[in-house]
Parts: structure tokens; sequence; C-alpha cells
């Protein structure tokens, strides 16, 4: 079955940008996909640096390998994505995310940011080969209320999935001749 995947790369599970991951694979799963989300900061420092290879940073590689939808999230730390983000994406090849759709999420003290989505996230996802949606979702702390998100946020998001589920399929048919290629 189609899968989404979403990761987080905030050192809180009580994140905002987390929650917006929630409410995305929530979206992703009313519309049949499997889904899982992966807390960055569950794995093992030494595994996220790179100096060993546990089961856990394992079974986390290859469960972003086998999605078909990739949603990624972060606080915004120093005018860019988190540093947990970045070791993460570090671990795959150039091509890791070949064929996958990409939505790209974060959230920041205010607005001054905003272009992390367009300026950092959006070259990472592309330099391991993903498809990035055209809407990118960057929320500020002041759109967090009691209940959750602002709707206008949550809208954005929404549009986001229906992007992806749009582009998800051709996208994997398009990257196989391309695929065979680099291995052949
Ligand atoms: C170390 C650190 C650096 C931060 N740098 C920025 C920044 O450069 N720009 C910004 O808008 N917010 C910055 N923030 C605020 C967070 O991005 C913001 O509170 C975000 O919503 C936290 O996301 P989270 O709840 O998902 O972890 C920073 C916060 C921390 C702890």
């Amino acid at each position: 079955m189609t899968s989404a995947v979403a990761i987080s790369g905030s050192p809180s599970r009580e994140s905002r940008s987390r929650r917006l991951l929630a409410h995305a694979l929530a979206r992703c799963a009313g519309a049949g996909l499997d889904t899982r989300l992966i807390d960055l900061c569950d794995l093992p420092a030494d595994d996220l640096l790179g100096r060993t290879k546990s089961a856990a940073i394992a079974d986390a590689l290859a469960a972003v390998s086998a999605a078909r939808i990739v949603i990624v999230g972060t606080p915004v730390y120093r005018a860019s994505y988190s540093g947990m983000l970045k070791v993460f994406f570090d671990l795959f090849t150039m091509d890791a995310l070949d064929g996958k759709v990409a939505i790209p999420i974060a959230t920041g003290g205010g607005s001054a940011h905003q272009l992390v989505i367009d300026h950092a996230l959006r070259p990472l996802l592309a330099s391991v080969g993903a498809q990035v949606v055209a809407t990118g979702i960057y929320a500020t702390d002041a759109q967090f209320g009691a209940d959750g998100p602002q709707d206008v946020v949550t809208q954005r998001i929404d549009r986001a999935v229906a992007e992806a589920l749009g582009i998800a399929d051709v996208a994997a048919v398009a990257a196989q001749p391309f695929r065979a290629a680099s291995k052949g």
C-alpha cells in the first residue's frame, strides 16, 4: 500500500511542527495511505551522526525509503532547519528520495525566517531527489492556540497533501528509468 512517512526534526515530542505533521498524516490516512511518524529525537545521537547504525536508525531509513510521500517538519533554528534534521539527511544517498513526493513544513518564533521553506527545505529535499509540492507550510508560534493551529495553517496542509496525492503515482513512474540507469 502507498505510504506516507513524516519526519519530525524537533527535539520535542510536544512540538508545534510535530502537530502539523500529525495533521498532514491524518489527512493521508483519510485518503487510505499507511502512515508513520518518525521522531528523530528518539533515535540514538551516534546513529544520527553516522558513527553507529542501530536497528532503530536502519528501520527509520527503510521506512523513508519505502514511502511514496515524505513529509518533513522542523522548527526554525538559527534561520534554517534543525541540526538534527540536517544530520539525518546526511545519511541519505543523492538519489534516496527519487520518485517520492515531499511536503516541507516549518514553524518559527516569527515570520522573519519563513523563507526557510524555499531557501533551505526545498533545496535539502531536492538534493536527495524528491519532488517537492508547490505549497509549503510555515507557521509562527502565534498561529497556535490552545485548540491547535489556526485554520489558515491546516488548510495549507490540506492543500499540500492534495497536491502530493495528485502527483505521487506520476512521480514514482517517472523516476523508474532514472533509477534503472543509475543501477546499470
Ligand atoms: C535554538 C533555537 C533557535 C531558534 N531560532 C529561531 C530562528 O532563527 N527564527 C525563528 O523564527 N525562530 C527561532 N526559534 C523558535 C522556534 O523555531 C519556534 O519556537 C518553533 O515553533 C519551535 O518548533 P517546535 O515546537 O516544533 O520545536 C528558535 C528556537 C530555538 C530553541
